[in-house]
């Protein structure tokens, strides 16, 4: 009796979208969010990354295989994505006219003077600014690219920000918005409203974009869980 049991529990695969899985799955995100230690602590190439690495993975898949004309970021902080998106146009030969733009409303002087790349951009303003949006334009090699929105997590903010970044993605490109598990999907509970629902009210007045879950869904969690917006049409 026990053995069999045993045998049906081994054959029972736990997955993200089954309850057991979703249940065990949301206590590790829970824990490693909460962890002073994980991605608090993250560097890349020496430069503070406050990223999950399986989100990280993620980014690298998309430019791999999408090879955007350009990367625009908003939020840049101490400037690790930035970098590590630079990198990967790097790696992968994309032409010097692939460059990456970074909005953030302060950039430290750290960030200012050191943060030196062929590729990269800064642009200091709040990325819902009029005249913010007007330097991107005026920066891009494209119309179209990969757009990542990780700027103010707070509702209207990330609303804002979709409805004018949006028009910057490729079809077949992603519109990443980032931290979507605040607000209690499954961590920081008392967040308030935030990116998580920002998106669910964008996805209902636009369908030129779709969640691809299964992107992030075989790795079980992503900090951006229902927030990787691909553009269809
Ligand atoms: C979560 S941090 C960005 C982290 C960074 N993307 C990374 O991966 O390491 C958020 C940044 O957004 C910036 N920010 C806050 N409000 C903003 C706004 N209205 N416009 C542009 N940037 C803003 C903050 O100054 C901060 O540097």
């Amino acid at each position: 009796m026990q053995n069999q049991l045993l045998g049906k529990l081994k054959n029972y695969a736990l997955s993200p979208t089954n309850l057991p899985g979703r249940f065990i799955t949301n206590l590790f995100h829970r824990m490693w969010y909460r962890s002073p230690d994980t991605w608090r602590k993250n560097t890349f190439l020496g430069r503070r990354i406050l990223q999950c690495p399986f989100d990280l993975h993620l980014y690298q898949e998309i430019i791999f295989k999408t090879k955007p004309s350009f990367i625009l970021q908003t939020g840049v902080k101490w400037g690790g994505s930035i970098l590590y998106f630079a990198s990967l146009l790097d790696l992968i030969n994309a032409d010097p006219s692939a460059i990456v733009i970074g909005v953030d409303i302060t950039l430290p002087t750290t960030v200012k003077d050191d943060l030196i790349h062929p590729r990269i951009r800064l642009i200091e303003g709040s990325s819902t600014a009029s005249q913010t949006i007007e330097q991107i334009k005026m920066l891009l090699p494209a119309s179209k690219g990969l757009v990542s929105l990780d700027s103010d997590h707070s509702q209207k903010h990330v609303s804002a920000e979709l409805q004018l970044y949006c028009e910057f993605v490729e079809i077949g490109s992603y519109l990443v918005v980032e931290d979507t598990n605040i607000n209690g999907h499954p961590v920081a509970r008392l967040s308030g409203p935030g990116p998580f629902e920002a998106v669910e009210n964008f996805l209902k007045t636009d369908n030129r974009f779709i969640r691809d879950n299964s992107l992030w869904q075989r790795n079980f969690f992503s900090f951006h869980q229902y927030g990787w917006l691909k553009r269809i049409n």
